[in-house]
């Protein structure tokens, strides 16, 4: 029986990261897709000394070129393409009014054009044998937030292709799902925390406080462990929930 296969974007760090070494230990072979790559050949080197299968690509997601060339790779080193996870992303946060066009188009391209890209190549791959393709939108898939009118223009995108994926995909079984997070601690957050603070006029502590728990019903973070546990119960999915997407959001945006 030839190993499972798993592509995760954006796997060089915080969510991306946990869930690779998930899907790791789960026993599939992971493609770690990142436009960091010695970070993402650190994280493929570590999985391997545990005895774990697993690739570091370069990979822009907002280039054909290197999205199909990373899924090549895939096929080579494992035969298949069973699960994408397409989850890089960025965050640019701004006043509305002054939010530059070149930002915006930052944005789409790695978010939009991404997932686009990256979700295409998938399919195209799992169209003889079935597979799963699973995009990382968010709360903001959901709400709308100050500061981030592109972000949660593509959040809201994403959820929409996942269920539009999911009607076309089904034929082949293809099934395809959203994770929709709230808040959760990596490098993309602790970024905005002073950054907020400046365009809110806030301190660091009261955008963490007011901004970023105020509508959760206990004031916690997700995890990154909780999006990984997600992605692997999904992983197990036989389309029950396909089209779906799951708010891992601490009571925040319940339906
Ligand atoms: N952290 C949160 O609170 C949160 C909540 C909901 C959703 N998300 C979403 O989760 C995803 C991952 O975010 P994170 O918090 O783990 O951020 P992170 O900054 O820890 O990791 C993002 C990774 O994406 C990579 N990346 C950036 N641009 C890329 C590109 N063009 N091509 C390939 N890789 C690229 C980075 O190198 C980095 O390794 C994003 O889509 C983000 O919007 C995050």
């Amino acid at each position: 029986m030839t190993q499972k296969s798993a592509l995760i974007t954006g796997a060089a760090s915080g969510i991306g990261k946990a869930c690779a070494q998930r899907m790791a230990r789960e026993g599939y072979g992971v493609v770690i897709a990142d436009v960091n790559l010695p970070a993402a050949g650190a994280l493929a080197e570590e999985l391997r000394s545990q005895g774990l299968s697993a690739l570091a690509v370069h990979m822009d997601v907002s280039s054909e070129e290197e999205v199909e060339s990373g899924f090549d790779r895939m096929t080579e080193a494992f035969g298949g393409c069973d699960l994408v996870l397409s989850n890089a992303g960025i965050q640019i946060v701004h006043p509305f009014d002054e939010y530059p066009f070149a930002d915006w188009k930052k944005m789409m391209a790695i978010h939009a054009d991404g997932a686009f890209l990256v979700s295409r190549a998938a399919f195209r791959r799992m169209k003889a044998g079935g597979g799963r393709i699973v995009f990382t939108g968010s709360v903001q898939s959901f709400v709308g937030s100050k500061l981030k009118e592109p972000y949660n223009f593509v959040k809201h995108g994403v959820a929409g292709l996942a269920k539009s994926i999911a009607r076309e995909g089904a034929p082949y079984g293809i099934y395809a799902y959203t994770i929709c997070p709230s808040y959760i601690k990596t490098p993309l957050v602790e970024k905005q925390i002073p950054e907020q603070a400046r365009d809110l006029g806030l301190t660091e502590e009261e955008v963490v406080k007011t901004i970023m728990l105020r509508d959760t019903v206990d004031g916690e973070f997700t995890t990154v462990e909780d999006v990984a546990d997600a992605l692997a119960y999904l992983a197990r999915d036989r389309g029950a929930l396909t089209g779906q997407s799951l708010r891992l959001t601490h009571g925040w945006a319940m339906q």
